[in-house]
């Protein structure tokens, strides 16, 4: 498939826009401060918090797993069967406690954190795909 092109420059904090690539839904999700700070609190719930397993490109291989740490683009499929994790940005403190937003998948139960780092004890064994994309400048994304 082609690469496809994203302007994100209308994506408000905390906002998750939805493109397709190669058939599959691809996520970009733009963090606040506050997201990015959270993140950095929850390594022992992870099962990889360093992204050290193979399924993303290595500029996706730090605590963000992002290369601008404001956007997080995924595969929006989760890593056990392939349904879609639902976006949670405000009551995802119900799936885990004290993390705000998170994406929960409603097939059996795998929750993700706002970098896709799938949480200890649920099915899904990875964490969720990172593209391959790079940034043409800073309001336009390459995904693919
Ligand atoms: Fe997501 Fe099974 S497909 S938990």
């Amino acid at each position: 498939g082609a690469p496809v092109e994203v302007n994100i420059s209308k994506v408000e904090p905390g906002q998750l826009i939805r493109v397709e690539w190669r058939g599959k839904p691809v996520w970009v999700v733009r963090r606040t401060e506050e997201i990015l700070e959270n993140l950095a609190t929850l390594d022992d719930q992870l099962r990889d918090p360093a992204s050290v397993e193979e399924q993303q490109p290595v500029y996706a291989q730090n605590a963000g797993r992002s290369i601008n740490p404001e956007f997080f683009i995924a595969v929006g499929l989760c890593t056990h069967l392939g349904c879609s994790p639902t976006y949670l940005p405000d009551t995802f403190g119900e799936q885990v406690e004290g993390v705000p937003s998170g994406f929960f998948c409603p097939c059996h139960g795998s929750k993700f954190d706002m970098a896709g780092r799938v949480f200890q004890g649920v099915p899904a064994p990875l964490n969720l795909v990172v593209p391959p994309h790079q940034y043409i400048d800073d309001r336009n994304v390459l995904i693919g």
